[in-house]
């Protein structure tokens, strides 16, 4: 069995994708074991409270220091002690150090083709925002490894979405999560479960 913890901080609609393959059985030998969220007011939340799903909140704003909060998340972590992290729209940067105890153990959702729109400022609305200034009439959602840099560990999956004329960023968004990013994150999810994807 697959112990997975979700980090998440906003809405959590791929959190409920990963909650909705495990109840559906389109995710396979999972359990999700809990889920760490850097927003107390976040839905994301609510998603796992209403599935029976342990939530907590750890933000650096709570803590005197940026190195403080590593140390504390570092520690629910290990007390959690998941044999994978999935980051499903997590703001947070991942301390160097919990990419080191977990390498090759944390995967991350990212809504665009990487490596374009990825990055240092590319995240949420921004990603799409850029996509339709830069006028790419394809683009999509990747879900990759993390390492200690920001969107470039290897690449597990992508799905590519069409950019249709008269898209704005919200709907450009929907349309990315809907025909990308909730179908290639729990199939990530389910493929390190049964075997098909190696850990480590
Ligand atoms: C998603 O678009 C994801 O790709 C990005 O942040 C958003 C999170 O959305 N990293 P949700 O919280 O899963 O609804």
């Amino acid at each position: 069995m697959l112990k997975i913890l979700v980090c998440v901080s906003g809405g959590g609609t791929n959190l409920q994708a990963i909650i909705d393959g495990v109840k559906n059985g389109s995710i396979k030998e999972t359990e999700i074991i809990g889920v760490i969220c850097n927003n107390a007011g976040a839905y994301a939340l609510k998603r796992a409270e209403d599935n029976g799903i342990p939530g907590y909140v750890l933000s650096p704003k709570n803590f005197e220091s940026r190195d403080e909060f590593n140390k504390a998340f570092l520690a629910k972590v290990k007390e959690i002690n998941p044999d994978l992290i999935v980051l499903a729209g997590f703001l947070v940067t991942i301390p160097e150090e919990m990419t080191r105890v977990y390498e090759n153990r944390i995967i991350n959702i990212h809504p665009s083709l990487i490596p374009s729109f990825c990055g240092v400022g590319y995240y949420g609305l921004k990603v799409h925002e850029a996509a339709l200034t830069k006028g790419v009439k394809v683009t999509g959602a990747t879900v990759h490894f993390v390492d200690s840099g920001m969107d470039t560990g290897r690449i597990i999956y992508q799905k590519a979405v069409e950019v249709m004329d008269g898209d704005t960023p919200e709907i450009l968004q929907k349309r990315v999560m809907e025909q990308a990013e909730w179908i290639i994150l729990p199939k990530a999810v389910n493929d390190i479960a049964t075997g098909l994807i190696k850990l480590g």
